[in-house]
């Protein structure tokens, strides 16, 4: 009897001291877009499994920098949002591991694209159009006229008027540069970036950046996605968004896996989860107006209506590339951003 209970006793302290150094199910998620979204999808998530998530914002450039150097010792499970350039070339580079969901049937055509053309190490999450937006107070203050084109803001009348971020740390001043490429080719394209540089008053880190400024009545001009301007404008500050006379590039936001992720399972349960219609809707409770890429998700009556604006053709399969990607941040880094302004 005495010796039962001891046992018993002793069995009941090896399961405490078990429980006690169990590892609770965790998820180390990189994020690359909004803060409040990035929370969000951490909190919910969280909620949603029971799963601990350590979430960091980064912006794209610097995120796909930080899986690269960690690469021989990951640190990072999975890694949502953000445009989808540094995604592909991290796909190229062998940094991001293949997985295709069973909800990928739920999705778009061009968010399966994306995944197709990275083999399957990638996949789109949302998209949105790339364009500008401006303070109409400032801009008034300053009899500055209203800019509609990209080529309005070469004009000298706008020297110290426009904020964009740095295309190596950005998605955004990435997709900006990439666009410039595409809609007057390489040489103008040069040229253009050249001409802008004069009138930068500072390369932000973040994308969204320059516009977040614009509404403090910081900044008059910024070159962002069009749905970071119209977050602006429904926050109630005097934000006007144009989409480009020229035309504009657009992102696929993407999301992937990390080569050797420590938490495998679990990043593969969060992937799941966010390509579901639920998770994506959470979109619409922090003004995040991107197009969910899950056809069953809603999409705001705010957000930039793509069938209106003249869209190029983006070639993600080239600015995507390693190679091409390198190639351009080294060019602007060279030939743009050591000029005078
Ligand atoms: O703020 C949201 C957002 O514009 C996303 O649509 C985009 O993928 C991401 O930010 C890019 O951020 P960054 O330019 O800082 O890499």
């Amino acid at each position: 009897m005495t010796s039962l209970k001891k046992l018993a006793g002793a069995s009941a302290l090896a399961f405490v001291a078990a429980a006690g150094t169990a590892q609770a199910d965790k998820l180390t998620f990189y994020c690359s877009a909004q803060e409040d979204w990035c929370q969000l999808m951490a909190n919910s998530f969280q909620d949603a499994t029971g799963i601990d998530v350590a979430m960091t914002r980064k912006s794209s450039g610097e995120t796909f920098a930080q899986v690269k150097a960690e690469s021989s010792n990951p640190k990072g499970d999975v890694w949502w949002g953000g445009t989808g350039d540094p995604h592909l070339q991290a796909a190229e580079e062998g940094l991001t591991a293949e997985y295709i969901s069973p909800m990928r049937d739920q999705l778009h055509p061009w968010a399966i694209a994306q995944a197709e053309s990275a083999g399957n190490r990638t996949i789109g999450i949302y998209s949105g159009a790339l364009g500008y937006g401006y303070n109409s107070d400032l801009l008034a203050a300053n009899n500055l006229p209203e800019p509609a084109c990209w080529k309005d803001l070469l004009k000298p009348e706008y020297k110290g008027h426009v904020q964009m971020a740095n295309p190596n740390s950005s998605g955004t001043a990435y997709t900006t540069l990439a666009t410039m490429m595409q809609l007057f080719g390489e040489d103008e394209g040069f040229e253009f970036m050249k001409g802008l540089h004069k009138n930068i008053n500072q390369y932000t880190k973040s994308g969204s950046a320059p516009i977040k400024a614009a509404g403090r009545g910081e900044n008059t001009v910024g070159i962002v996605f069009m749905h970071d301007a119209v977050k602006q404008a429904v926050s109630g500050f005097p934000v006007k968004v144009v989409a480009p006379c020229e035309g504009t590039g657009y992102e696929i936001g993407s999301m992937s896996i990390i080569e050797g992720a420590r938490n495998l399972e679990e990043a593969q349960k969060f992937y799941d989860w966010a390509l579901s219609a639920e998770a994506q809707n959470l979109a619409l409770q922090v003004n995040a107006f991107q197009v969910p890429s899950n056809k069953g998700a809603e999409t705001s009556p705010s957000a930039p209506d793509m069938s209106q604006i003249t869209l190029i053709d983006y070639d993600f399969k080239k600015y995507g590339s390693s190679d091409e990607r390198k190639r351009l941040l080294k060019k602007w880094d060279d030939e743009v951003s050591t000029l005078p302004q």
